[in-house]
């Protein structure tokens, strides 16, 4: 340790500036770190901080080895977690020195990036770049993944380094991982890098889905009572251009029906997910025989589809016991 803080004091007399970053990344794979400060005319020192060892430029059969701004890991194992800095040397003997923390994350069985992931999310319209690509020379884009599924479908577009999502909604919002692969002499690396994507999408539709009424559920009733039947949807992601949650009486809608005996109510609220709901609520003030043969239908709409549910009414079989029950 105090060799490596004696190097640092001696050429860092005139200016000593540090800053640490980490690096995820995982087990077997090739990885390329890139000292965070330089320019052509400077020299880089890579070390163990551990141990204080400078890491030499690549011999024969070594798997971690340094050339210039960059440290090389080919591959990578789990033993390479640890601390490491860079040192640049920059003219009049000022030097920046660097710290940087390597995390090597071992498989484990459907995650395929590991569990902290530091490069910038993308927010935005559906570009998605490959992070770090630039890093390794002639790399092939294998395959790209979505939350650790193979991407595919008309809606990607793949470009080099990046891929296109067409109209990006809600349900795209997840961890994109690039995989592809790296040659160094002859030998074949697999690299994955992995960044999160948040969609700027304002809301998505889903298929309009009526949680209730029940489609062909009969409710039952008595005459000269009010009624109140409410029906409730799920139309999509945030707040819909389109929404509508709506009572037809025998296909006619409520709000065109000459009778002053029904009304209707509608309200939204969202839940879990930003999902979002609307609920109508058709008030009858006053059941009469003729609403014993209608159909009461709640349809749902949004800029997808329509979705309908149809409930009828009967008698309360208790009405009519009471009925029968009655008089001497
Ligand atoms: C970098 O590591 C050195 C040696 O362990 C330590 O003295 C220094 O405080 C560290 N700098 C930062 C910014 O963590
Ligand atoms: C790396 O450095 C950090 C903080 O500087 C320290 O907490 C951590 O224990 C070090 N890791 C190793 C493997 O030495
Ligand atoms: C840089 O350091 C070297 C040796 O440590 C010294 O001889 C030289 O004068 C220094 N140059 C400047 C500009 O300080
Ligand atoms: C990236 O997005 C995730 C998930 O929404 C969030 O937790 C994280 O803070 C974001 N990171 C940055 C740098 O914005
Ligand atoms: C990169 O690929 C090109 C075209 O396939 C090839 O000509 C070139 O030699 C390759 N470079 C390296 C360093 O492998
Ligand atoms: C690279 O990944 C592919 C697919 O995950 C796998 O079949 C292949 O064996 C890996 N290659 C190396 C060198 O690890
Ligand atoms: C009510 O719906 C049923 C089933 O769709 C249909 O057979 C019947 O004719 C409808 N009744 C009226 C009054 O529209």
């Amino acid at each position: 340790m105090m060799g490596y803080v004696h190097l640092v004091f001696l050429s860092t007399f005139l200016s000593v500036s540090m800053t640490s970053e980490t690096f995820d990344a995982m087990e077997g794979e090739a990885l390329v770190i890139k000292c965070p400060q330089w320019s052509s005319s400077v020299k880089v020192n890579w070390y163990h901080t551990d141990t204080n060892k400078i890491i030499p430029a690549e011999e024969e059969g070594s798997q971690v080895f340094s050339l210039e701004r960059f440290l090389w890991f080919l591959p990578t194992s789990r033993q390479d977690s640890g601390n490491y800095s860079c040192v640049t040397h920059f003219p009049r003997n000022r030097t920046k020195s660097f710290n940087i923390s390597v995390q090597v994350h071992p498989y484990k069985q459907g995650v395929c990036f590991p569990s902290q992931i530091r490069y910038p999310n993308d927010t935005g319209r559906g570009k998605i770049v490959c992070p770090t690509i630039d890093n390794y020379r002639n790399a092939t884009i294998i395959q790209w993944y979505k939350d650790c599924k193979p991407l595919q479908g008309q809606r990607y577009f793949k470009g080099d380094k990046y891929i296109f999502i067409n109209n990006p909604r809600k349900e795209d919002d997840g961890y994109y991982t690039c995989q592809f692969t790296y040659t160094h002499k002859r030998n074949v690396f697999n690299v994955s890098a992995t960044r999160i994507f948040i969609s700027k999408a304002k809301h998505s539709p889903l298929p309009p889905q009526i949680l209730f009424p029940k489609d062909k559920g009969i409710i039952e009733v008595e005459l000269g009572a009010a009624l109140s039947l409410k029906c409730q949807a799920r139309l999509g992601i945030k707040k819909q251009p389109i929404a509508v949650v709506t009572w037809d009486i025998d296909n006619i809608p409520v709000k065109h029906l000459d009778s002053s005996r029904f009304h209707e109510k509608t309200h939204f609220f969202e839940g879990r997910e930003q999902e979002y709901y609307r609920e109508t609520t058709l008030h009858i003030t006053e059941i009469k025989k003729e609403d014993l043969q209608a159909n009461f239908t709640c349809v749902a709409v949004n800029e997808m589809q329509n979705t309908k549910a149809t409930v009828t009414l009967k008698l309360k079989a208790q009405s009519e016991d009471k009925l029968n029950h009655q008089g001497p």
